[in-house]
C-alpha cells in the first residue's frame, strides 16, 4: 500500500475530507491539514506538505486549494517537486507516465467528488515510463 500526504487550504478542505475517507482502503492517507474551513495561506501549508514528499516521508501529495492553482504553483516553486494540476483522468494518467509527477493537484471548487475520486485512482496506479521521459524530467532540475 503507498502511503501518500493529502493537504488543501479552506478551498480544497471539503474535497480534501471526502477523499481521505474514500481512500482509506487503496493508500495509507496522511493528513498534512488544514484541519476545518477557517482561512488558511495556500503558500505555507502546500509548501510545507511538499516538504514530506522530498524528505521521502510519503511517496507523494495530493495538493488541493479552490482552484488548485495556487496550490500548483506553490508546489513548484521547490526543487524536486513536479506537482501537476489534473481535472481529468488522462492527464492524471500521463503526468505519472511522462512527467513522474510527485504531487497530483486538484481544484476542489472545480471538479466533483466521483471525477476527482478517479483522477486520484488513476494516478496512484500509474507508474513513471522512463526512458526519453526521464531525461527530459532531469532537465527540469537544471532550470533553477
Ligand atoms: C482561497 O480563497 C483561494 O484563493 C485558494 O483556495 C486557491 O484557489 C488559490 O489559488
Amino acid at each position: 500500500m503507498k502511503k501518500i500526504g493529502i493537504a488543501s487550504d479552506h478551498g480544497g478542505f471539503e474535497l480534501k475530507e471526502f477523499l481521505r475517507t474514500a481512500l482509506k482502503e487503496e493508500a495509507e492517507i496522511v493528513d498534512y491539514g488544514t484541519k476545518d474551513e477557517s482561512s488558511v495561506d495556500y503558500p505555507i501549508i502546500i509548501s510545507e506538505a511538499c516538504k514530506k514528499v522530498l524528505s521521502k516521508d510519503v511517496e507523494g501529495l495530493i495538493a488541493l486549494c479552490g482552484t488548485g492553482i495556487g496550490a500548483s504553483i506553490a508546489a513548484n516553486r521547490l526543487s524536486g517537486i513536479r506537482a501537476a494540476l489534473c481535472h481529468d483522468q488522462f492527464t492524471a494518467e500521463m503526468s505519472r507516465r511522462h512527467n513522474n509527477a510527485n504531487v497530483l493537484v486538484l481544484g476542489g471548487r472545480i471538479i466533483g467528488k466521483e471525477l476527482a475520486l478517479n483522477i486520484v485512482r488513476t494516478w496512484l496506479r500509474t507508474e513513471f515510463e522512463g526512458g526519453r521521459h526521464e531525461r527530459r524530467v532531469n532537465q527540469l532540475e537544471t532550470l533553477n
